[in-house]
């Protein structure tokens, strides 16, 4: 199946999820004997307009395991050419040029998909404001798929801030394609969901219910997809930060409440939210999850390179 720009969530149908996922496990064999050559003389360009260090340093990883390079500038608005007053247009305009692939993270909504307008060679999105991070969900689907055998019938709870995150906007959007899921939002009133992805829900006919009482709905999920209270997105919203964070850790006690054969996930970084002593229990799954993140994005990189 063919894919070219990656853009958001929405474009993945499940026959193009299970295609990723299988060619996400032959990466993990590839990864296990010292990477292929098969993608050399290959370049990929990484845009950074936004602090990272799990997707960038995942993309630049796959794309060496798969025998291509890099080139990359990981603090785009500071040191490329856009500090020089360059349009977002020109630059992709002129990177197409230099590589085969460029993988962008942007401070604005949209931004991803306004690059692959004009862009002739794959743009995907390494996520774009409080937009959508669809390689982050892909990753999160496949771990979760990994770990727990399957995603039908699953019940998720998404913790924290769902409001100005995009990791969970993205992974909302791919959950609405499997069946019989349970989605439980638990945020402050302050960060709740946003409607369109309610809608969103409704509309594929998803069960989903906002919940305050993180204690109870531990108790009944498969999963626990815990957010960082995203400090840089409030502005001078400092009293509606302060109100929120440290409302939901994740802690001995949380875990206690939790299934046998359970997960608990984050996107990470994590600042405080799942405390370290959670991290030695086999139910911890993010450090997982960021390991998959390599291999997801190998599969993907061969599907857009072709
Ligand atoms: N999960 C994630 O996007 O992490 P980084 O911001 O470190 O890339």
């Amino acid at each position: 199946m063919k894919i070219h720009h990656v853009v958001e969530s929405q474009q993945f149908s499940l026959p193009l999820l299970q295609e990723l996922f299988e060619s996400t496990q032959r990466m993990e064999k590839v990864v296990a004997r010292g990477g292929t050559k098969d993608y050399s003389g290959k370049i990929m360009a990484s845009l950074f307009y936004e602090p990272s260090t799990r997707t960038r340093f995942s993309f630049e990883a796959a794309m060496i395991r798969l025998g291509g390079t890099c080139i990359s500038t990981e603090n785009a608005r500071e040191f490329s050419s856009i500090a020089k007053g360059e349009t977002l247009e020109d630059s992709i305009r002129v990177i197409n040029g230099y590589a085969d692939v460029i993988v962008m993270r942007h401070n604005e909504v949209g931004a991803a998909k306004r690059a692959a307008a004009i862009s002739q060679i794959p743009v995907i999105n390494a996520g774009d404001g409080m937009g959508q991070h669809p390689t982050q969900a892909l990753l999160d689907l496949y771990t979760i798929q990994k770990e727990l055998g399957n995603i039908d019938g699953l019940k998720i709870a998404m913790v924290g801030d769902l409001a100005q995150g995009r990791t969970v906007r993205s992974l909302a959007y791919l959950l609405s394609k499997f069946d019989r899921v349970k989605v439980y939002f638990v945020a402050p009133e302050a960060l709740k969901m946003k409607e369109d992805i309610l809608q969103h829900l409704e509309e594929h006919n998803v069960w989903y219910a906002e919940e305050t009482d993180l204690a109870k709905v531990a108790s009944e999920v498969d999963v626990v997809y815990q957010t960082r209270i995203q400090k840089e997105r409030f502005g001078d919203r400092i009293e509606d930060y302060e109100k929120s964070k440290g409302v939901y850790i994740i802690d001995t006690t949380v875990l206690s409440l939790m299934k046998p054969r359970s997960i608990v996930m984050h996107p990470l970084p994590r600042v405080g939210e799942i405390t370290t002593d959670v991290d030695s229990d086999q139910r911890a799954a993010y450090f997982r999850q960021a390991q998959n993140g390599l291999f997801v994005r190998m599969a993907l990189l061969s599907m857009v390179l072709g």
